[in-house]
């Protein structure tokens, strides 16, 4: 399939890591050149400036600072001349319950799954609009459809509103001719589910159809095909990349 993202630009937020590291290869790989903004993204860029030569840029933010966030839009149109492709990878994750949970991490959580989404495509819709052209794929997760495995209710409702607020900015952004549509992943194996007890994840391996956890590579090529040109008759979507865990 031809994805027709030869030549555009592609910013992905959470890009040092994981799903968003793994949607910057792939999006790289088909010929976009790619804005990392993280907190830390220097090595993951330079590591993709390697196989992409001239076609790799980054950004230090903190995307639950609104003004950062639209920092992350503003570097990628400064350093490549404009904006096509959005991913909104950057996440936190807590694991306590509902009696363990601090003011702090519940502020903390919705502040970056929830606030820096929101903040960050506003930007983009408004950088795509520019061009009448432009794809946001924002990062949900099953837990918002289960309740939750190990993620707390902060985590939970941080996904579930992503899923609300994808819709709204896709009624937003049709007009414009950008799609906003969401990848809802089941447990992906990450440096952030690296951390939840081995016996976790066998379970979780267990409960799906295919009879393992997700890999990044998995994520990333629904968020490469929900990127791409033929994709435009699709928005306001959740897609699951889950084996088969919940099915709706
Ligand atoms: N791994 C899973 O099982 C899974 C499942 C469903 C959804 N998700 C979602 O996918 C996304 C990526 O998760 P991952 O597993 O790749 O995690 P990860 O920890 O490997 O990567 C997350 C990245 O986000 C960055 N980040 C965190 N806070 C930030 C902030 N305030 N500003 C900028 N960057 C920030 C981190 O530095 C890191 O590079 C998250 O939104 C996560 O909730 C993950």
């Amino acid at each position: 399939m031809d994805t027709g993202l030869d030549g555009k630009v592609a910013l992905v937020t959470g890009g040092a890591s994981g799903i968003g590291l793994a949607a910057a290869r792939a999006l790289a790989a088909e010929g976009c050149r790619v804005m990392l903004a993280d907190l830390d993204p220097r090595t993951a860029a330079a590591e993709l400036e390697r196989a992409h030569p001239g076609a790799v840029g980054e950004v230090v933010v903190d995307v639950s600072a609104p003004a950062q966030a639209r920092r992350a839009v503003s570097a990628a149109v400064e350093r490549f001349g404009r904006l096509d492709v959005l991913v909104t990878s950057a996440g936190v994750y807590e694991t306590q319950g509902v009696d363990g949970l601090s003011d702090e991490e519940w502020d903390r959580t919705l502040a970056v799954n929830l606030s820096g989404t929101y903040h960050c495509a506003h930007a983009a819709i408004d950088a795509m609009a520019v061009n009448g052209w432009g794809r946001i794929v924002t990062l949900a997760s099953s837990a918002a459809q289960t309740g939750g495995g190990a993620g707390g209710p902060a985590y939970v409702a941080s996904k579930a509103a992503v899923m609300g607020l994808t819709r709204s900015l896709a009624k937003h952004a049709g007009p414009k001719g950008v799609t906003v549509n969401s990848v809802v992943p089941g447990l992906i194996e990450t440096p952030m589910t690296d951390r939840l007890r081995p016996e976790h994840r066998e379970i979780a391996a267990t409960l799906t159809l295919v009879g393992r956890n997700g890999t990044p590579a998995d994520v990333a090529a629904v968020i490469v095909m929900l990127a791409s040109e033929g994709l435009g008759f699709v928005t306001g979507s959740h897609v699951n990349v889950n084996g088969g865990l919940v099915m709706d």
